[in-house]
């Protein structure tokens, strides 16, 4: 199977497990359930979920249902795409080429759509009841953790705020980046290998790629931000640099930070190696994070 029929078989798959999960827009009361839809279903490339599926399949080639879990990767990243965009935070009218959440249903109910949908995630993993006890409260821990104030995203949330219109050191700006964006890839492919009971060897690899493509996978935003056009992005494009927002490009100039985004994935990439043929799939969306135009 090619990468990208690949891909489109996984978000089929995810897709139809939100369906599953997440309230009906007919369900009482109607209007939180079709922000949350809206949001949601917008489109959105459905990274961290695949990344879960991947990671699960690369211990487990005959892994199955992990669409399930991977939802709640989903979940907590839409819900911080719409919290982000508010006028509060990066003040975006437009996300996965619609109108943003607030635009639509206004600020009071984009918040409580961005609150059910981060609440809905630990329902779904705590649901999980083909997995043992032991591991889903391990994968709960995961995602509190990557979505959390410590090295987690909203640390880098809060970091990527005060930093605006200020002048950040490198390490400070790589701070920013993997917490922010990092650390909840790392926990999708980390929540993966905890599904299909990974050892410790395969763990360790797994979490080291995972910094890696997720370091990167920011740098790439970024470098897009830049280069890319709303219409491709279906976010507005240019937007950094107006809200002078710490950046790669903008500490280093757009050639260097690609530089830095392929080291990040030769390191990706190597990090696999002990795993071996299960991870050809890691492998490969790790180069198409680092290739995207969108
Ligand atoms: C955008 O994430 C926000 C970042 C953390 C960089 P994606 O580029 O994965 O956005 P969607 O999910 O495809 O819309
Ligand atoms: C987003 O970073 C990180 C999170 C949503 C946690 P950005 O602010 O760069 O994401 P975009 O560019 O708006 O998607
Ligand atoms: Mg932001
Ligand atoms: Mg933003
Ligand atoms: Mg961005």
């Amino acid at each position: 199977m090619t990468l990208d029929k690949y891909l489109e078989d996984r978000r089929g798959l995810i897709d139809a497990a939100l369906e599953k999960v997440v309230p009906s827009e007919r369900e009482y009361p109607e209007t939180i359930h079709r922000a949350m839809r809206h949001s949601l279903f917008g489109g959105g490339k459905r990274i961290r979920p695949i990344l879960t599926m991947a990671a699960a399949e690369a211990v487990e080639p005959r892994v199955n249902t992990v669409e399930r879990a991977a939802c709640a990767l989903e979940l907590v990243h839409t819900y911080s795409l719409i919290h982000d965009d508010l006028p509060a935070l990066d003040n975006d009218d437009f996300r996965r080429g619609r109108p943003t959440c607030h635009k639509v249903f206004g600020e009071a109910m984009a918040i409580l759509a961005g609150d059910a949908l981060l609440t809905l995630a630990f329902q779904v993993l705590s649901d999980l009841d083909d997995v043992p006890g032991e591991r889903r409260i391990r994968m709960v821990t995961e995602l509190a953790t990557g979505a959390g104030t410590v090295n987690g995203m909203i640390g880098g949330q809060v970091a990527d705020l005060e930093a605006e219109g200020k002048q950040v050191d490198a390490a400070h700006l790589d701070y920013i980046h993997r917490s922010k964006t990092g650390a909840l890839i790392r926990a999708s492919v980390r929540i993966g290998a905890i599904y299909a009971a990974a050892d410790r060897a395969q763990f360790e690899a797994l979490s080291k790629y995972g910094t890696h493509i997720g370091l990167a996978f920011q740098i790439v935003d970024d470098i897009l931000d830049v280069v890319g056009s709303t219409e491709t992005l279906g976010k507005t494009a240019g937007k950094d640099a107006a809200q002078q927002k710490a950046t790669f490009p903008a500490l280093y100039g757009l050639e260097a930070s690609r530089d830095q985004a392929n080291l990040h994935l030769a390191e990706a990439v190597e990090a696999l190696r002990p795993i071996g043929e299960p991870s050809v799939r890691l492998r490969e969306i790790a180069g198409r994070i680092v290739t995207r135009s969108a």
